[in-house]
């Protein structure tokens, strides 16, 4: 059974019992700090696990793609050695949300595997937490499992609850006890069952995790029982298909052997079994995919562990004998085995090949460059052994592999201070883990049961009951004047920030007091207002008003519409690719970062602003609608890559023709007219495929409109020119200062050559030969060597020696005129004066230049030259 056909199967299995078939998420993960990339099926329904999140559907059904490299769970160094370590793998899983429990989730993984499936039972054995009498009792009674084939597995992880069959999301959040299946590869592979000392051989493959979620587990490491007992399992698709196609390895499977069989095509590799044909063909999928969900090669989080994959798959081709770019032709390929499952990739296929070229192509030249930096470190070595320090810089900085450096201390004899290397490397780990925790930890509000109901779509004041009043992110009953906190309304008026826009600000009041808050940021459903008494005592339960500030946040809702055109302008103008990447909307100006891969010309930033302007001027009203999110797509609504969305949508529809339909929860404003006017302020690459363009709007536009009139004034005024004469007015005065420097320059050598001869006629003999030794001026340095060659000209047969102050410092030069180089030295001459003025020269025989720092001492020197060729003559 194909790998294609397998994953379908399961989705039709449980769509057939009732499961709603819900599609992959991102691997970007959403509003997740915490997480670096998706790693398991249930990632997406975290929030509907806690009961945070309502779905109109209590079961679904997946195939989510997932990442596991970098962060927790890193396999990246394992993958291609072993049968079955991926950084890319697909699971296959159901989920109940409240609905069934223990029973049907252990009927249906039966059902699955041994009916739909057919896999002979006596191949199959299961685990379940030891305290889990039901588990057992199901597995036994119901479904008939032999009690010798059922294993019980305790805390064998060294704490309470750490066990391999106790499965938990993170160190917080949703988890509870759960039970495996695993499969019997038979006896001529090495392992044994799980619970033995043996259980990490290869026999006894896990293929099912089927957790009973029971608990929220806090930081403090208590478990709170969810709203809802619930189901979440997860079944690894490639392992599954290795059974079904009698094979052992995962890299045996249909799919891996066609890309497999591209790699070796598009690298020339003469082996057919090398470790890095697999390695090349896990990599592609993890990258294509990422890159897929939005992540580009940076030097930082999601964006470096790509780097590094890229990179590994890289070294690996090259490895197998490629010799120019081959990774982005991998693309084509992996789009046949998986384009038809993740359309989504099909789509961003040109967009995932450029990015790997490019990335490709900059890898080679990092060799290059580490390359020569390690030829320069060895040149410099004391000893036999290359410094962990090197390494780690060539590693980290320059991207040089580790194993690279290894080759090449092996074939010049040297060795590799690796444990100076772990050192520098657990350094930069703690400094990496010490930067994830970014800013303030809101998660750490996590379990906050607070909900606010958001009036602000439709008003700027609302009234409202204090529900919660948080110092330090400690819960007290009331803030007094001077004290900072955070609070929350059960209504407000105010805006927390998200989708870019920043929170409102303003004031909330009581009767006697007044709550100055200067942001608003969101957790879960609760806005958290932050600010500070300044008049009265706030208590929990107190009846009060959130007044926003409206100016500000009228603001804020122009430059919000704004963007939306913007986004939709960019699209039309520059191609559908433009993905958006990152937003920042205030009352001043918005940003966008947008991916695209080469400069925006005037031209087109031009047409941009154009576009926009005439949506602004067509005054149309925005239209604001929530509607099911599937129809939100078949509208051609735009949504953003890796956020995760309701099913129920807010739908921004905008301009004419529906020119701008995105998904977003900002405020707007109420017809495009009321933007006003959009000007573009700046465009500029931020990282390799990212640009940013920042743009002011309304009053803020106007603003820009005035200063840059005043400046055009200003200007006019001082060339003295009608504003709409100041170009032409500027080229005739760039041209006429270039005219008159030259006129300058033409000046200055003709006075050079009248003191040259003036010089010429002090020429004085010393023994036979002629000498010109004198102070002069000159503007530079070159001033300086043309003198020298009119005055040996003038002389026909002698020696020239010149001395100037320039900036402060000596400058001397030295001439001999070709008849006499075989006695007197250019270089000699200038030392001879240099060597007084604490300087050193030299130049060609004929010619040399010299500096010096003494100034007051240039007569001196000229006086020593005079001596030295007296000495040489005598
Ligand atoms: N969430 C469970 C796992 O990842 C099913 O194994």
């Amino acid at each position: 059974m194909k790998t294609a056909e397998i994953r379908q199967r399961f989705l039709d299995f449980f769509a057939r019992n009732g499961h709603e078939i819900v599609p992959s998420s991102s691997l970007v993960p959403h509003n997740d700090p915490t997480l670096l990339f998706t790693n398991a099926g249930m990632n997406q329904f975290k929030e509907t696990f806690l009961g945070q999140e309502k779905r109109d559907y209590q079961r679904a059904t997946t195939s989510q793609r997932c990442v596991r490299a970098g962060g927790k769970h890193n396999d990246l160094e394992n993958v291609g050695y072993t049968a079955r370590h991926h950084t890319f793998f697909e699971m296959l899983g159901n989920f109940s949300f409240g609905d069934y429990f223990k029973q049907d989730a252990i009927r249906f993984a039966w059902s699955f595997l041994t009916e739909e499936l057919g896999l002979p039972a006596e191949k199959l054995l299961v685990t379940v937490y030891a305290e889990d009498d039901d588990a057992f009792d199901l597995w036994h009674k119901d479904i008939g499992v032999p009690a010798e084939r059922i294993i019980r597995i305790g805390d064998n992880k060294g704490e309470r609850y750490a066990s391999d069959n106790f499965w938990q999301m993170g160190d917080t959040g949703p988890c509870g006890p759960c039970t495996e299946v695993f499969y019997d590869h038979g006896p001529e592979i090495w392992g044994g069952p799980p619970g033995t000392a043996e259980e990490d051989g290869d026999r006894f493959i896990e293929i099912w995790n089927v957790v009973f979620m029971q608990y929220n587990r806090q930081p403090d490491g208590t478990m709170e029982p969810l709203p809802a007992p619930s189901v979440d399992t997860g079944m690894g698709l490639e392992r599954l298909a290795a059974i079904l196609q009698g094979v052992h390895a995962n890299y045996e499977i249909d799919l891996f052997r066609n890309l497999m069989r591209a790699v070796a095509s598009v690298t020339g590799a003469a082996e057919q079994d090398s470790p890095s044909l697999r390695v090349v063909a896990d990599h592609i999928r993890s990258c294509a995919f990422l890159i897929t969900d939005g992540v580009l090669p940076s030097n930082e989080g999601r964006g470096y562990v790509l780097r590094r994959i890229i990179r590994r798959a890289v070294r690996h081709g090259n490895k197998l004998g490629a010799s120019g770019p081959f990774f982005h032709q991998l693309v084509q390929p992996l789009v046949e085995e998986m384009g038809e499952a993740y359309p989504e990739l099909t789509q961003a296929r040109p967009q995932v090949e450029r990015v790997l070229l490019q990335e490709e192509e900059q890898f080679a030249r990092t060799l290059d460059h580490g390359m020569r930096l390690l030829e320069e470190a060895i040149a410099d070595l004391d000893g036999k052994v290359i410094p962990g320090q090197t390494i780690f810089t060539l590693y980290d900085t320059y991207g040089f592999p580790v194993d690279l450096t290894g080759d090449i201390a092996r074939e010049r004899d040297l060795e590799l201070d690796i444990e100076g290397f772990e050192t520098a490397m657990e350094k930069q780990r703690a400094q990496a883990r010490q930067a994830s925790n970014f800013g303030m930890d809101l998660s750490a509000l996590a379990d906050l049961d607070a909900e606010t109901h958001f009036a602000g779509y439709d008003l700027l004041s609302v009234s409202g009951t204090v529900e919660k009043i948080l110092i330090d992110g400690k819960p007290v009953d009331a803030l007094d004047a001077g004290q900072s906190g955070i609070v929350i309304l059960d209504e407000t008026a105010f805006y927390a920030e998200s989708g870019g826009q920043v929170g409102d600000t303003g004031q909330i009041r009581g009767d006697l007091t007044v709550f100055d808050v200067e942001d608003c940021q969101k957790q879960g459903r609760a806005h958290l207002h932050f600010g500070t008494v300044s008049e009265g005592r706030l208590q929990v339960g107190d009846q009060v008003g959130s007044f926003v500030d409206s100016q500000r946040r009228h603001l804020t809702a122009l430059h919000h519409s704004a963007t939306h055109l913007l986004h939709a302008a960019l699209r039309k103008v520059l191609g559908e690719h433009v993905q958006q990447k990152g937003s920042l909307v205030t009352d001043e100006r918005l940003r966008f970062d947008f991916a695209h891969f080469e400069a925006v010309t005037p031209a087109q930033v031009r047409a941009i602003e154009e576009l926009v302007n005439q949506q602004i001027l067509t005054n149309v009203p925005v239209q604001t609608e929530i509607m099911p999110i599937e129809e939100a797509k078949a509208k051609g609504a735009i949504a953003l890559f890796g956020e995760k969305y309701d099913d129920e949508v807010r739908v921004l529809t905008m301009g004419t023709d529906d020119f701008s339909v995105e998904l977003c929860g900002g405020t707007h404003v109420r017809r495009t007219g009321d933007i006003g006017l959009f000007k573009v302020v700046s465009e500029q690459g931020i990282s390799a495929g990212v640009r940013r363009i920042e743009a002011v709007v309304g009053p803020r536009a106007l603003a820009l409109v005035d200063r840059v009139s005043d400046q055009l004034n200003e200007l006019s005024q001082v060339v003295k020119a009608r504003p709409e004469q100041l170009v032409e007015k500027t080229e005739a005065l760039v041209r006429r200062q270039r005219e008159l420097e030259k006129e300058v320059e033409r000046l200055q050598s003709k006075l050079a050559a009248q003191a040259g001869g003036d010089l010429a006629a002090q020429a004085e003999m010393v023994g036979q030969v002629k000498l010109v030794a004198a102070r002069v001026e000159v503007a530079d340095a070159k001033a300086m060597r043309e003198l020298v060659d009119q005055l040996k000209n003038k002389l026909g047969s002698g020696l020239v020696l010149v001395a100037a102050e320039l900036n402060g410092k000596v400058q001397l030069a030295a001439g001999v005129t070709r008849d006499l180089t075989g006695s007197y030295r250019a270089g000699d001459l200038v030392n001879a004066a240099a060597a007084v003025v604490g300087g050193k020269g030299g130049g060609k025989p004929d010619l040399a230049m010299a500096g010096g720092k003494d100034v007051a001492k240039i007569d001196e020197a000229i006086a020593a030259a005079r001596n030295w060729v007296a000495a040489q003559a005598a």
